[in-house]
């Protein structure tokens, strides 16, 4: 992994967020990813799916980033419809995994391990940037950082899609930070921080950014697309 907790001090987290409730998130995903043996190659059935390299198109956006992209299903789908990808995610067995996908399918995509919260992607580098169910595992401050990171390493014009869903907090045994982000405590999700976004937050997150649309989905996932002015 390219980013190790320990290297991040605690003055650039957030007030309550310490390095050691960091370091249990980042080893939350390690736990969940490292028992699995083979990528999930299914293709999820999302109503927006086919919208993203048809929106992606229509930018004319080729280089694309996928943020939290797991074991690497919709890099792949987008590398077999001819875009160039580079997939990151903090767990690198879900990276192994990813990897060894697009091997077997004969694509290059570009999957490294790393934090999305500190990547160091030169300005300008991608046309693109797509991130599905990743930004609820961010708190509030570590999101605005991420999306400040994001308008650097986009080209001017520069596309970003991202899928927020609204997960169910639900009762469980976790502590609120004030922002409002759950610290998981039970045995199942030890560490795992989860956050919705309502609308205000998004359009304060890109504010700076033009948003060309805001919508939310029957399952209460908001779609957020917007451009780099
Ligand atoms: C809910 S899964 C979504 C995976 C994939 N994007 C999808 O749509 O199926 C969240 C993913 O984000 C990764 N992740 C969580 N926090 C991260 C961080 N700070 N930086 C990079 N990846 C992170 C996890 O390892 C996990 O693979």
């Amino acid at each position: 992994m390219s980013i190790m907790p320990s290297e991040k001090s605690n003055s650039e987290l957030p007030d309550e967020l310490t390095t050691d409730i960091y370091s249990e998130n980042i080893a939350f995903w390690d736990k969940a990813w490292n028992p699995v043996k083979t990528a999930y190659t299914q293709m999820p059935d999302l109503p927006y799916l086919e919208s993203i390299p048809r929106n992606l198109k229509e930018h004319g956006c080729q280089s694309v980033l996928d943020l939290g992209c797991g074991s690497g299903w919709l890099s792949i789908y987008l590398a077999r419809l001819g875009f160039s990808v580079t997939g990151i995610d903090i767990a690198e067995q879900a990276i192994n995994l990813a990897g060894a996908w697009a091997e077997q399918e004969n694509l290059k995509i570009t999957f490294e391990a790393g934090d999305i919260t500190s990547m160091n992607y030169a300005a300008g580098t991608f046309d693109a940037v797509v991130a599905n169910s990743i930004f609820e595992h961010l708190t509030l401050n570590l999101a605005q950082t991420t999306v400040a990171e994001l308008f650097s390493l986009l080209r001017p014009g520069g596309i970003f899609f991202g899928c927020f869903d609204q997960v169910g907090t639900g009762p469980g045994e976790y502590f609120e930070l004030t922002d409002k982000t759950h610290v998981y405590t039970d045995k199942g999700r030890k560490g795992m921080l989860l956050r919705c976004f309502n609308d205000a937050e998004l359009k304060q997150l890109f504010s700076g950014w033009q948003i060309i649309s805001l919508e939310t989905i029957e399952s209460g996932s908001r779609l957020l697309w917007a451009k780099k002015l």
